[in-house]
């Protein structure tokens, strides 16, 4: 069987943000908008899609920030939630419900989900060794103990994975550990705690990930090395109080994991929708019926979670679908370093929607760095080149020179009776390469995706370049009439795949043609009779040096979370 989506329903997850920080744009191309273009292609396929993501708030991430902002965790996260919402939507990123993990119907699924593996025999209970310091009077979050990878040697380690290797890990495992918020030695006081039995799944987490067709060869080779190790339990509750509960006597006092109840929020984000919409039991459609297929978008360090750690939870609790694709995505660097918050390093959500320029000129720019295969890296004057060589002077120059032409000559009118010779060789050309722009995206491939609409124009141009419509109007007004209807054809059929790329600017471009049947199908339409809605305008306008340094000023300042909380 081939990648793409053959299947009627498709679920499209993001991972699950943590509620400590404001995106930067790593995070939008890492995964909310590569999530967003696929789940916007599956839309226009036609196939009942829902996307849903969610703040990751629970358990220490969220209890150590707001200690350090010193703010309650309701506090932090009920703005942070906010904060993130607020940047999706700029974006346009499409979630069909984009929730939270304090909700109380997260709390319930991830406690339900608990007791029916615990019945299933998949939970076992220990004592684990747990870093604590002594001078903040608190455990510490598997990611505040900094470390020496036991494995690869890695000096900065973290406490729950090395970024270097990325093994999972514990923090006890670490080699000379350290407090990261204030540099003290934890020391590691021993509790009573929960564990995942993950050694029961793990033949079948073998199977599993080497039957999978979908899976890129290097996600599926980091899970079957990991698997080559051998899964050993894993811990799934701490003691803290920000966070889900455990329901099980001698252990009321504790909370779970943030990993344990975090991708369980994924059901609880498809329960939330169909309970909006009057349909509680929609969710089992998204997660019972074995004709669903589930695509999860994350980045790499996450990949681990979503290959060994989730699925061997799904398996241990039986009867839920298994992620059918897990799109890990690389990291993308800023001007030839990592993005730092701390470091004031990159390009950082919050001020862009300021910073004047509209959501698909980045969007076009971002598609272009989607780290699909390697590191990308974020460069201003690259930023500049593709938007302006690309984006306007290519398809959006072929897009305002028929247009325009159209309106000026012909009233904004063309009809034909049929089409034949060069012009049909354009239209199915055009559709042609559209078709294999789609196939693409089905596929989860973007940035070639985006060359092929690139092509698409290029074959526009290239027509409209060689008909001369400028002398032809002159002379031979009707051959002119068809000419500039093949291209208008061509537009939109342009348009049509631009959907899932640049929503709003496509949109534009649709009503301005008068296009109803938006989907696919669109792309084979001769349509005979085509009339503008309105006089045109510049779809996508070039980017001058003093625009793009504006917003640059405004997007590479990182606005302290301080700043989210003065009171
Ligand atoms: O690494 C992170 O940012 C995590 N909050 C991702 C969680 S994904 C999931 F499983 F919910
Ligand atoms: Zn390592």
């Amino acid at each position: 069987m081939s990648k793409g989506v053959e299947r009627e329903r498709v679920l499209v997850l993001c991972a699950l943000p943590y509620t400590n920080a404001v995106p930067h744009v790593g995070n939008l191309v890492g995964s909310h908008l590569p999530a967003d273009i696929f789940a916007r292609y599956c839309r226009l396929k036609g196939k009942e899609t829902l996307f849903v993501g969610a703040t990751d708030e629970n358990g220490t991430p969220t209890e150590v920030a707001a200690l350090e902002l010193g703010v309650t965790p309701q506090e932090l996260t009920d703005t942070m939630y906010r904060v993130h919402r607020e940047i999706y939507k700029w974006f346009e990123i499409s979630y069909d419900n984009f929730s939270r993990t304090s909700t109380p119907t997260h709390h319930k699924t991830s406690q339900e989900f608990f007791l029916k593996i615990y019945a299933n025999g998949y939970i076992s209970e220990g004592v684990l060794r747990l870093p604590y310091c002594e001078k903040d009077k608190l455990f510490l979050p598997d990611r505040y103990v900094e470390g020496t990878c036991p494995v690869c040697g890695y000096e900065l380690a973290r406490g729950d994975q090395c970024e270097k290797c990325s093994t999972l890990l514990d923090p006890i495992q670490l080699i000379n550990p350290r407090c990261k918020v204030d540099g003290s030695v934890p020391v590691f006081k021993d509790s009573k705690q929960l564990f995942l039995e993950l050694g029961k799944v793990q033949d079948r987490l073998q199977a599993w990930i080497g039957s999978n067709q979908a899976w890129k060869g290097q996600v599926t080779s980091l899970a079957l090395g990991w698997l080559k190790e051998g899964l050993k339990k894993r811990s799934i509750t701490r003691d803290l109080r920000w966070g889900v509960p455990v329901p099980l006597d001698g252990y009321r006092d504790k909370v779970f994991y943030v990993w344990f109840d975090a991708p369980i929020g994924y059901i609880s984000a498809t329960k939330e929708w169909g309970d909006a919409r009057g349909d509680p039991r929609a969710w089992e459609r998204f997660w019972t019926d074995e004709r669903t297929r589930i695509y999860n978008f994350l980045g790499k360090d996450n990949i681990p979670f979503h290959t060994i750690f989730w699925p061997g939870m799904l398996f241990a609790h039986g009867g839920l679908n298994l992620p059918y694709d897990v799109v890990g995505l690389q990291f993308c660097n800023y001007e030839g370093d990592k993005i730092s918050k701390s470091k004031n390093w990159g390009v950082f959500c919050e001020n862009i929607p300021q910073a004047g320029l509209d959501p698909d000129i980045w969007r076009y720019y971002l598609i272009g760095i989607i780290p699909e295969t390697r590191d990308t890296e974020f460069k201003w004057d690259d930023f500049k080149n593709k938007v302006n060589n690309e984006l306007v002077a290519n398809l959006g120059n072929f897009i305002h020179r028929t247009t325009t032409f159209a309106w000026n000559n012909f009233g904004g009118e063309a009809t034909v009776d049929g089409v034949a010779g060069d012009e049909k060789a354009l239209i199915d050309g055009v559709a042609r390469l559209g078709e294999e722009s789609l196939a693409l995206l089905g596929e989860v491939r973007f940035r070639e995706a985006m060359s092929k609409l690139l092509a698409m124009a290029d074959l526009g141009n290239e027509y409209f370049q060689s008909k001369q419509p400028w002398k032809l109007v002159k002379t031979q007004k009707e051959e002119c009439a068809r000419v500039i209807h093949a291209c208008l054809m061509a537009c939109e059929s342009i348009a049509i795949v631009l959907q899932p790329f640049l929503p709003a600017s496509s949109a534009k471009i649709l009503d301005l043609l008068g296009t109803h049947d938006r989907g696919v199908s669109g792309l084979w339409k001769h349509r005979p009779h085509v009339q503008l809605s309105a006089k045109p305008e510049v779809p996508f306008r070039k980017l001058e040096d003093d625009q793009l340094e504006a917003a640059k000023k405004l997007a590479t300042k990182s606005r302290p979370a301080s700043d989210y909380f003065k009171r």
